[in-house]
């Protein structure tokens, strides 16, 4: 009686180390190799961020070479002889405006038209954050939300549920008259459409409720706190997590977090099978031995 109790925890403790210990592998390889394909790009900005003034003045020269035809040489808009905008002022739209519509690709837009479609973006990081540092420059505007703004991954798990919850409500009120009750989208007036947002990366969605992308309201933090921001944000995730027909919205985070993710959980989980096969056959033998 004893004696199998004891086996039976060095049995189950022996199985736990050696999960722990794959888990921990499959981390340390895939932390690695996200280190080694970044490298190559983080050491090359590691130099160019030294102030901030010269971060403005790089932004101003790729304003000037990418921008300027629609926004003006010192982003104050232009305006057709028939009254209409090639681009509007940028005064005063912030940084988060700029990461937003050059983060999601619509900015610069190839011609002036409806409405700028979100596509691959055609700056890296750091040159958007010059961009963004340059307008910010010209008059003070909502800057780029913080992870901590948007991210619930410091709350508890009731915690996060109930954020969730909040979160839902929020846009059963306030998006769905636009996006549809799933996010999906629809369309607007005048020949645009209100897109589908499931997927959208968090940061990118804090910054279109900051901002009000074209003819989007944006929710200042009087209509929608901070906290119910986040809150709205969380429940798009979950929203994307929780799909039951196998579509598993990453939300752009990029090449590497979803290699890593694949790596830990794909791998991980086809590993953890096995041995769970393995441990499960030789438990029946065992049985069937002393029985
Ligand atoms: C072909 C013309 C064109 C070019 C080039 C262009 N834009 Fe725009 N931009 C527009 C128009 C038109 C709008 C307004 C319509 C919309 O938001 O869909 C706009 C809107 C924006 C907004 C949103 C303003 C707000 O009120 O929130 C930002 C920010 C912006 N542009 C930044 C840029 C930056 C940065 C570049 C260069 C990388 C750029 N644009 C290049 C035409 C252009
Ligand atoms: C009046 C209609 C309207 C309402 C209400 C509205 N939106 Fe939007 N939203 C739009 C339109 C139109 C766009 C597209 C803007 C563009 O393409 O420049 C948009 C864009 C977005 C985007 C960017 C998606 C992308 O592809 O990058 C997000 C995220 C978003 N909305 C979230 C929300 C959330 C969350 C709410 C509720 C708190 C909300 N919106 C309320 C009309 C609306």
């Amino acid at each position: 009686m004893n004696r199998s109790a004891g086996r039976l925890s060095r049995h189950r403790r022996g199985r736990l180390a050696g999960a722990v210990v794959l888990l921990l592998g499959l981390v340390a390889a895939g932390s690695l190799y996200s280190l080694v394909s970044t490298g190559a790009t983080s050491s090359a900005s590691a130099s160019s961020t030294s102030s901030n003034d010269e971060l403005v003045s790089e932004g101003r020269k790729l304003f000037l070479v990418s921008c300027s035809s629609c926004h003006g040489t010192n982003g104050e808009g232009i305006e057709t002889l028939n009254g209409d905008q090639y681009g509007p002022s940028l005064a005063g739209v912030g940084a988060a405006a700029v990461d937003f519509q050059v983060g999601t690709g619509r900015m610069p837009m190839a011609q002036p038209g409806q409405q700028a479609e979100a596509k691959p973006a055609a700056f890296t990081q750091d040159e958007i954050d010059a961009l963004g540092a340059y307008i910010a420059s010209l008059a003070p505007g909502p800057a780029v939300p913080d992870e901590s703004d948007y991210s619930i991954a410091d709350l508890t798990e009731e915690e996060q549920q109930e954020a969730i919850v909040r979160g839902g409500q929020i846009f059963l009120t306030n998006c769905t008259a636009c996006h549809n009750f799933e996010g999906s989208g629809g369309a607007m007036p005048r020949g645009g459409h209100a897109p589908q947002i499931r997927g959208v990366e968090a940061k990118y969605i804090y910054e279109a409720l900051l901002t009000g992308p074209q003819q989007m309201p944006s929710f200042s933090d009087g209509n929608l706190t901070p906290e119910e921001k986040r809150d709205v944000i969380a429940y798009l995730d979950s929203l994307d997590t929780n799909t039951g027909y196998g579509g598993f919205g990453m939300g752009g985070f990029g090449p590497v977090a979803e290699g890593l993710f694949a790596w830990v959980v794909g791998i991980g989980s086809m590993v953890g099978f096995a041995v769970w096969i393995a441990a499960h056959s030789t438990r029946s033998k065992r049985k069937k031995a002393t029985a």
